[in-house]
């Protein structure tokens, strides 16, 4: 069997890291294409190296633009290339740009496509995540669910007879690294300046577009995070870094220490060293749940449900709205007593989908 996988931003490289180890183990010949859609070194060679993943087969350079400048040079670049490889399968992952142009280019030239972390649903039509997932869902001939969550809403959209439960990746890497970060196989990440590894202090990232992109959002975050009482280690994406510098937003001000995004292993060490996390990112609320850290999420909505059970996870739309005493106590909560469950399934999702792959890939593409 033949596979491309398509990827082109971090949180998809953090997902193939298990999927190309576990590609590894077989005969099957696993063939990587990065868009190119982040390109810093430390959104994406970071990740190759830090994971162990091959460097990519096919690096197509396309670069940061506007949703359909992006989405259309990557299609247009990935034409010739799954033209030529013609494998049994294109695997997509996640909800960038990356994965619905891989779609496109894929149900085009009638080559199967798999999108894996199918069905998770925001239901906010105004995020670009939201139109790529859903899109991407519609068109794709197999939808490897995470959980049982995002397997309803699949059935929900009728999409039952093509969705199959395959647990969640994240999972596995993430264990993974958490017991190697543990043993001691890392070293300790260099937090910003002015955070104390040794001392209380929040996690956070901010990056979503509906948070840095409108000046007076962004600037009402901004105040509520450096107004906590603990130091807060914010990581910013270059996005971030480049909405502030436009608003002319002072990103570091009070309890606020910026720094720059880290590797994974240095990620999950920054979130187990925390008191807790602050955050919109989809992949970091579950890292939270998994490495047991309480997270609050600057959204007024999750995909991953899940981690709000038993207040893991506690979703903040506006902080103001919540009062300065109310939203330091929500942001500096302790971790819950209540017993963490394993909704995110056993860890072993990657070798699962490579052998749901390889039985399905004799299959005729479904009408
Ligand atoms: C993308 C995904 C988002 C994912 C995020 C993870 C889409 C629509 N969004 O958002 O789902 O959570 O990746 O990080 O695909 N930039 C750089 N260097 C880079 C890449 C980007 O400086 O290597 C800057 C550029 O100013 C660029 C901006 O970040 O315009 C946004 O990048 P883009 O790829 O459009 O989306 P992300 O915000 O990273």
């Amino acid at each position: 069997m033949k596979v491309v996988s398509v990827v082109g931003a971090r949180p998809q490289l953090v997902k193939l890291a298990p999927i190309a180890a576990a590609f590894a183990r077989t005969d099957h010949q696993h063939v990587i294409v990065h868009t190119g859609q982040h390109y810093d070194a430390d959104l994406s060679d970071v990740f190759f190296s830090g994971l162990g993943i091959p460097d990519p087969d096919v690096h197509l350079g396309v670069g940061s633009g506007s949703h359909g400048t992006q989405t259309g040079r990557i299609l247009e670049a990935m034409d010739p290339v799954l033209a030529r490889e013609n494998p049994d399968w294109v695997l997509v992952y996640g909800d960038t740009n990356s994965t619905l142009a891989g779609t496109v280019s894929a149900v085009k030239q009638h080559l199967k496509v798999a999108h894996l972390e199918a069905g998770l649903r925001s239901f906010n039509r105004r995020m670009p995540e939201e139109h790529n997932r859903v899109l991407t869902d519609h068109a794709a001939d197999l939808l490897l669910a995470p959980t049982g969550e995002a397997l309803r809403h699949l059935a929900t959209e009728g999409l039952a007879s093509r969705s199959v439960l395959s647990g969640d990746v994240m999972v596995d890497v993430c264990l993974r690294i958490r017991d190697a970060v543990l043993a001691g196989q890392h070293p300790r990440p260099a937090l910003p300046d002015g955070v104390d590894p040794d001392a209380p202090y929040l996690l956070a990232t901010l990056h979503r577009a509906e948070n840095t992109d409108d000046p007076a959002r962004l600037a009402g975050l901004v105040e509520a995070l450096a107004g906590l009482p603990v130091p807060v280690a914010l990581l910013a994406h270059p996005r971030l870094l480049a909405r502030a510098e436009e608003q002319g937003l002072k990103l570091a001000q009070g309890a606020l220490h910026i720094g720059r995004p880290v590797g994974y292993a240095a990620m999950v060490s920054a979130v187990l060293g925390s008191v807790g996390v602050v955050t919109d990112s989809g992949g970091l609320q579950k890292e939270a749940y998994l490495l047991e850290r309480p997270c609050t999420t600057l959204r007024s909505e999750t995909e991953w449900l899940e981690t709000l059970e038993g207040d893991w996870n506690r979703l903040v739309p506006d902080p103001a709205l919540l009062g300065p005493a109310e939203w330091t106590r929500t942001a500096t909560r302790p971790a819950p007593e209540t017993p963490l469950g394993t909704p995110f399934g056993d860890g072993r999702a990657a070798e699962r989908v490579v052998a749901i792959l390889e039985e399905r890939a004799s299959l005729e593409t479904p009408a």
